[in-house]
């Protein structure tokens, strides 16, 4: 008998009952996970520890050996990444199945970050709407396109918290909050992998990158971060355990080293806190190539070394390394790892690929007519339109410039992002491709149709000093009713190995707006950009400035639906805009410190060139209408460690306008055994309001919310005086003390 039909014959003597929580560990799972491993050889066990790379993109230095067909008809590879679409995945599929000895089938991984087919706005973007509902369902259509297409694994969700705006990948994650950022991380897990892992629609999620990335020294991507471990646990880690509470499947360790040691082969970040502390069940992969980089880190001497590092830190799985495969056996044959330690990550690894429903049908996500019907369906092309509306944030609106009205007799569109189409989707874009956008001069004509005469001028390039094209673009700017101008950055000034020194609007796109607003017209400067930018000026100048982030395929249906007023924007900024790259950190999480700023007092902390906060505060967001905040209702003035104190305030539309409003409630710990931050956020609602429509806001505080690392690291709340803040940013807050008391 075929090893393969004694393997499925072995698999199916368990009946199939695992319709219960995807993560609970179903006793027939185990079994079987333990009936295939009794087959398997050191070698094949071994295999599944091994993710190389496919053909369908590179996302790292390039280690792909072109006989990877080879190597898993020899058994040594147990899941791929970057093979994409049902054709290609169901091909390389047979070869494991039907051309190894025991036919166990890959895992197919992919990095379907905002969207796969159908792009959603960058992470960071969609942070913005500070909707989880919303950020959930872009996950879940992001997974139903993936998996359609043969993906079983997405490197998603990306959950680094960043204060650093010259930091590329600052648009993968969630902000620089760690309260906002392990909501979404959870919003995302639970979109990504839905109920049950054996649902065609649902797939693995990787909490990455596994820990403090997005801390690197001076903003420049893989650098070094080194901070006390108080900072890592209470501003890194949350939206990790985060993660985990919301069942994520996989967890990715990070580039950096951290104090010192790579996160990859450390023992004490990795194995101790994830797999012993929080006792998770599902496997730990690297990042590409991360295992064989800590010997250029210094740490490893040789592959030997860093294979060992890796293995007893609890990484399950080599991306792109190929050091398990080359030194595992030594390194067991040597005693320096254990059989065990290889069993438990074999046996993490094949519970998923049971969980998935891989070894009952290994062809069950290769599905054609699927991936036909449901890539870029009309139903998650209107979500990416809706979600990429609400993910923009109005940061000025002098004279209420916006919306413009529809009727404009004539409106020119400026500025080298408007029908640049390849940089609305950003990086980390997928299988989403430019020809699928829909570009700002597209959408304005679909807003406007023939009632407006829409002109158009690129006015510049993206980046470079020509500006040759600034000629035209004031002629029709001059001949037009209103001037819309699109300017910020490419798709590939943000994202991986993209930090850059200087976050102002790149090239001579400033000096153009700065020549437009001279023409003393109806201006408005939509902002394309995967980060924070620097725009002091064009704040003073301009009287009206929407955020757009890079919005996705819908980005220019989005944007004229808010420019047009056919969505009131209601998005919050999830990071802080600095006044000036000097300015980072600005976060809007500080101490107080023993000389706090005070206006033309010498020896207080600030800079004697510019402002301590930053141009535009965490939080922030205006509306087409306005809101009013009564002031902050307590349920008691005091609590005690059993009590849970209510919050709360009413909230008007003031204004002539629907609009929804993120009301944020955040609290500081006046003293403490260590310095506690002046805010922190503990609390949010998205709220929709009618024009004078008044809606009561409520929030509990318990003592946990309360909790931080004291003095000797204990994470708990102390008695003490309390203030909690309640308001629409970081700074406009309304305030009310309280007591915590023993
Ligand atoms: C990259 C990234 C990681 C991604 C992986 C696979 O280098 O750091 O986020 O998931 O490799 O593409």
């Amino acid at each position: 008998m075929k090893f393969i039909n004694l393997l499925l014959s072995v698999v199916l003597a368990f009946s199939f009952v695992n319709s219960q929580g995807q993560n609970r560990i179903d006793d027939n799972i185990s079994g079987k996970v333990d009936s295939v491993m009794s087959l398997m050889t050191l070698e094949e066990k071994i295999g599944q520890l091994n993710l190389i790379t496919g053909e369908g993109e590179v996302t790292g230095p390039v280690t792909m050996d072109r006989n990877y067909v080879q190597q898993i008809k020899e058994g040594n590879v147990g899941s791929m990444l970057n093979v994409n679409g049902s054709e290609y995945t169901r091909r390389i599929q047979k070869i494991a199945v039907e051309q190894t000895r025991l036919g166990i089938p890959l895992i197919f991984g992919y990095d379907v970050i905002h969207g796969y087919k159908t792009i959603f706005p960058v992470p960071l973007g969609e942070t913005a709407t500070w909707d989880l509902g919303t950020i959930e369902r872009s996950a879940r259509i992001a997974a139903v396109e993936a998996t359609a297409a043969g993906q079983h694994w997405t490197f998603a969700p990306m959950i680094d918290i960043s204060r650093d705006a010259r930091w590329g990948r600052i648009m993968e994650g969630a902000g620089e909050d760690p309260y906002l950022g392990s909501k979404v991380a959870q919003a995302r897990v639970r979109g990504f992998q839905g109920r049950y892992f054996n649902e065609k629609h649902t797939m693995l999620a990787c909490a990455k990158h596994y820990v403090a990335y997005g801390a690197a020294r001076g903003g420049r991507d893989y650098n070094t971060v080194d901070m006390s471990i108080r900072r890592l646990k209470e501003t890194f880690m949350p939206p990790f355990r985060a993660a985990l509470d919301a069942e994520v499947a996989t967890y990715m360790t990070s580039f950096n080293e951290l104090n010192g040691v790579p996160v990859t082969g450390s023992k004490r970040f990795v194995k101790d806190i994830i797999k012993d502390q929080w006792n998770f069940n599902g496997f730990i992969v690297s990042d590409w190539g991360s295992i064989a980089e800590m010997i250029v880190h210094g740490i490893a001497k040789d592959e030997y070394e860093a294979g060992n590092l890796a293995m007893n830190a609890g990484v399950d799985m080599d991306m792109e390394g190929r050091i398990y495969i080359r030194e595992l056996k030594n390194l067991l044959e040597e005693g320096k790892i254990s059989e065990e330690q290889i069993n438990d990550a074999v046996r993490r690894i094949l519970r998923k690929k049971f969980e998935l429903g891989l070894f009952e049908d290994p062809y069950k996500y290769c599905d054609e007519e699927r991936e036909e019907k449901l890539l870029l369906a009309e139903p998650h092309r209107k979500h990416a339109r809706n979600v990429a509306s609400e993910s923009m944030v109005l940061l000025k609106n002098e004279n209420e410039v916006l919306p413009l009205s529809k009727n404009l007799s004539s409106v020119a569109l400026i500025g080298p992002l408007v029908k640049a189409d390849k940089e609305y989707i950003g990086t980390w874009s997928a299988h989403g491709e430019a020809k699928h956008v829909i570009n700002s001069l597209e959408g304005f004509k679909n807003k406007l149709g023939e009632n407006t005469d829409i002109v158009y001028s690129k006015g510049c390039d993206i980046t470079g000093e020509k500006k040759d094209g600034f000629a035209d673009a004031l002629e029709k700017a001059r001949n037009a009713e209103a001037i819309v101008a699109v300017v910020g950055e490419s798709a590939m000034m943000s994202g991986e190995a993209l930090s850059r020194m200087d976050i102002d609007i790149p090239g001579v796109q400033k000096e153009l707006i700065m020549e437009l607003a001279e023409l003393d017209k109806p201006l408005v400067v939509v902002l394309m950009n995967g980060r924070p930018l620097t725009i002091p000026e064009v704040d003073e100048a301009v009287p009206a400035i929407l955020e757009a982030w890079l919005p996705g395929t819908e980005g220019g249906n989005a944007i004229a639906d808010v420019v047009f007023g056919d969505y009131n924007p209601s998005g919050k900024l999830p990071v802080s805009f600095p006044y000036a790259v000097g300015q980072i950190p600005v976060n809007y999480e500080h101490k107080n410190t023993g000389r706090p700023r005070q206006e033309d007092v010498r020896y207080t902390s600030k800079y004697i060139d510019g402002p301590n906060q930053p141009l535009y505060p965490f939080g922030y967001g205006l509306s087409y209408t306005t809101f009013s905040y009564s002031d902050i209702r307590l349920s008691q003035e005091k609590i005690d460690f059993d009590e849970t104190l209510q919050v709360g305030v009413t909230v008007e539309n003031t204004g002539d306008r629907a609009g929804e409003e993120v009301v944020q409630m955040y609290i500081r710990d006046m003293v403490g055994s260590v310095t506690r931050p002046v805010k922190e956020l503990k609390g949010f609602r998205k709220i929709f309001l009618q024009p004078g429509e008044e809606k009561e806001v409520t929030f509990d505080i318990s003592p946990d919310d309360l909790a931080f690392y004291t003095k000797d690291m204990q994470y708990e709340a102390e008695p003490g005086n309390f203030k909690v803040f309640i308001g629409t940013n970081s700074q406009d807050l309304k305030e009310k003390g309280f007591k915590l008391v023993k």
